[in-house]
């Protein structure tokens, strides 16, 4: 089987204390740190830029994967790349040209991720499978943590991991909302290999016994 990671969202930690936030979690054992940009037009929150990305930089050496709902994105790319984001993802509905988008993140030397939202098909992303590094699945209607899983985006995940599989491509099947210890089995069973946690891995009083909850038995 895959090696599942686990992603915990900074969304959802304590915001006055950030730095020292993502000292612990990756010492808890977070394989990537997932950062939530909102525009306040894209989604109707707002969350932080690459002052902040920048800023956190230094205090973990884990991935940056940095979920972009802002647009339009492409003129904020280079801004994050510098900032030290490691993997960068957008949404195919903030800009008219995908693949430009995709070629573009590519070109700055960042691996490259394309989201869906829970009414996007999967349609929007398989003509540009040779540029992706990461397809995120939202199970949430993307602006806020602390939602409920949409189980119905559960067979979207199996689909894309047929469509996966059958490229032969090396991409990573993440999955971003609602995921808890009780939920990520099913996203597990039905082929992701990254699990976004927010208030599952922030909420919890222990972030490793919550990451390795999510994670489930080896
Ligand atoms: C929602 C964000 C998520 C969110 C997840 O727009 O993309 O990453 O922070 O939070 P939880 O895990 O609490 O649903
Ligand atoms: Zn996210």
């Amino acid at each position: 089987s895959r090696p599942i990671r686990v992603a915990p969202s900074l969304l959802a930690a304590d915001f006055a204390r950030l730095g020292e936030e993502v000292r612990t979690v990756a010492a808890a054992g977070a394989d990537w740190l997932h950062l939530d940009i909102m525009d306040g037009h894209f989604v109707p929150n707002i969350s932080f830029g690459p002052v902040v990305v920048k800023a956190l930089r230094q205090h973990a050496g884990i991935p940056f994967d940095v979920h972009l709902m802002i647009a339009p994105a492409d003129p904020y790319l280079e801004a994050f790349a510098a900032a030290g984001a490691d993997l960068i993802s957008v949404h195919p509905e903030a800009g008219p040209h995908l693949h430009r988008t995709l070629q573009t993140i590519r070109g700055l030397g960042k691996q490259a991720g394309v989201v869906l939202n829970p009414a996007t098909p999967i349609a929007a992303v398989e003509n540009v499978l040779d540029l992706c590094d990461l397809i995120l699945v939202m199970s949430v209607n993307p602006g806020f943590g602390g939602q409920s899983f949409l189980s119905g985006q559960l067979a979207k995940i199996a689909a894309l991991r047929r469509m996966i599989d059958a490229s032969g491509r090396d991409i990573a099947l993440q999955v971003d909302g609602g995921v808890t210890a009780r939920t990520a089995p099913d996203c597990i069973a039905a082929g992701a290999d990254v699990l976004v946690a927010g208030t599952a891995v922030f909420g919890a009083p222990d972030y490793a016994r919550a990451i390795a909850a999510i994670k489930g038995p080896a």
